[in-house]
């Protein structure tokens, strides 16, 4: 499964749209029931309004009516390994809850980090309902 997940991480950067940082990336969601989702980054002229590949993955698969997720695969396609910002990692931790992020290179190389790891203290609301018991709420 990982390389399904890394190779639709590969295909949503191909997906991605960054004429202003030129900065490529992708990034891929597995479900619980084993499904995937991916997306690029997609910017816009006005800055603030791009979106993260991460986000844009796990948006395409909230969207699907998925509500468990497993994992988050991420690359830039370059040496280095690309880490979701904070952004990224608070919206992570609301929809996705503790996944594991696995980060890799375009060489393949890659490591994997829990998203409890990476954002140790989200901010957290005592009223919020996770995405599931929410949607079962929604007539
Ligand atoms: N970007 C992502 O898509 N994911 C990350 O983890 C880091 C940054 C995007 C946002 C922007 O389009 C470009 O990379 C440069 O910051």
């Amino acid at each position: 499964m990982k390389k399904e997940l890394m190779e639709a991480a590969r295909k949503g950067r191909k997906n991605s749209y960054a004429p202003y940082s030129e900065h490529q990336v992708g990034a891929a969601v597995l479900t619980s029931s084993g499904k995937i989702y991916s997306s690029g980054n997609i910017e816009n002229c006005c800055y603030a309004l791009t979106i993260c590949a991460e986000r844009g993955a796990l948006y395409h698969a909230i969207a699907a009516g998925e509500h468990h997720f497993k994992a988050l695969a991420v690359t830039n396609g370059e040496n280095d390994l690309v880490v979701p910002c904070g952004v990224c990692r608070q919206v992570l931790w609301e929809l996705a809850g503790d996944i594991q992020i696995l980060l890799f290179n375009k060489k393949n190389k890659y490591r994997t980090v829990s998203l409890s790891t990476l954002y140790p203290q989200p901010y957290k609301k005592k009223s919020k309902k996770r995405l599931y018991k929410h949607r079962r709420n929604i007539p």
